[in-house]
């Protein structure tokens, strides 16, 4: 996936501000503290986002181009959105996952994701 550029090691130094855990719902800092995800790892996520920037339409569009090989996802789809729309909001949400900032409003944004009627719900 990030096969066209290094990484430089400096990335992977540096100490990106505004990066970490900022929950609030104890239920979520649980849930954090279970999966061992730390600010060391969100401090590495951060640095991965400008690869992941450099490299997201090959990654959005490979992700359709898998779905669409599957009749019933590609019907979920059509019956409730479309590819072009559905693209936007994928590049956002992936760019936003490589932010290495969890807070409130990161997870009610995956939460609302998740329930999305119709469509999640019978994937998931
Ligand atoms: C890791 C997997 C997935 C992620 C991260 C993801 C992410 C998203 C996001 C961010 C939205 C926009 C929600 C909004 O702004 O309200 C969305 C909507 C949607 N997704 Fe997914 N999705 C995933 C898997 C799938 C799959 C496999 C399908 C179909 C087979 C699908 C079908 C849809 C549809 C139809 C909508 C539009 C629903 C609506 O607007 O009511 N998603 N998805």
């Amino acid at each position: 996936m990030f096969r066209t550029k290094k990484y430089k090691a400096t990335d992977f130094e540096r100490n990106y501000t505004d990066v970490g855990i900022f929950v609030t719902n104890p239920e979520h800092r649980l849930q954090l503290c279970i999966i061992e995800l730390e600010d060391q790892d969100l401090q590495k996520i951060r640095a991965l986002q400008p690869y992941v920037e450099q490299h997201i339409k090959p990654i959005v569009d490979n992700f359709y181009k898998a779905i669409e090989q599957v009749p019933h996802l590609k019907a979920i789809i059509a019956d409730n959105s479309t590819t072009t729309r559905l693209r936007q909001t994928l590049t956002t949400h992936v760019q936003q996952m490589f932010s290495g900032k969890i807070d409130d409003a990161f997870i009610n944004v995956r939460q609302k994701v998740g329930r999305v009627s119709c469509t999640h719900w019978p994937i998931s």
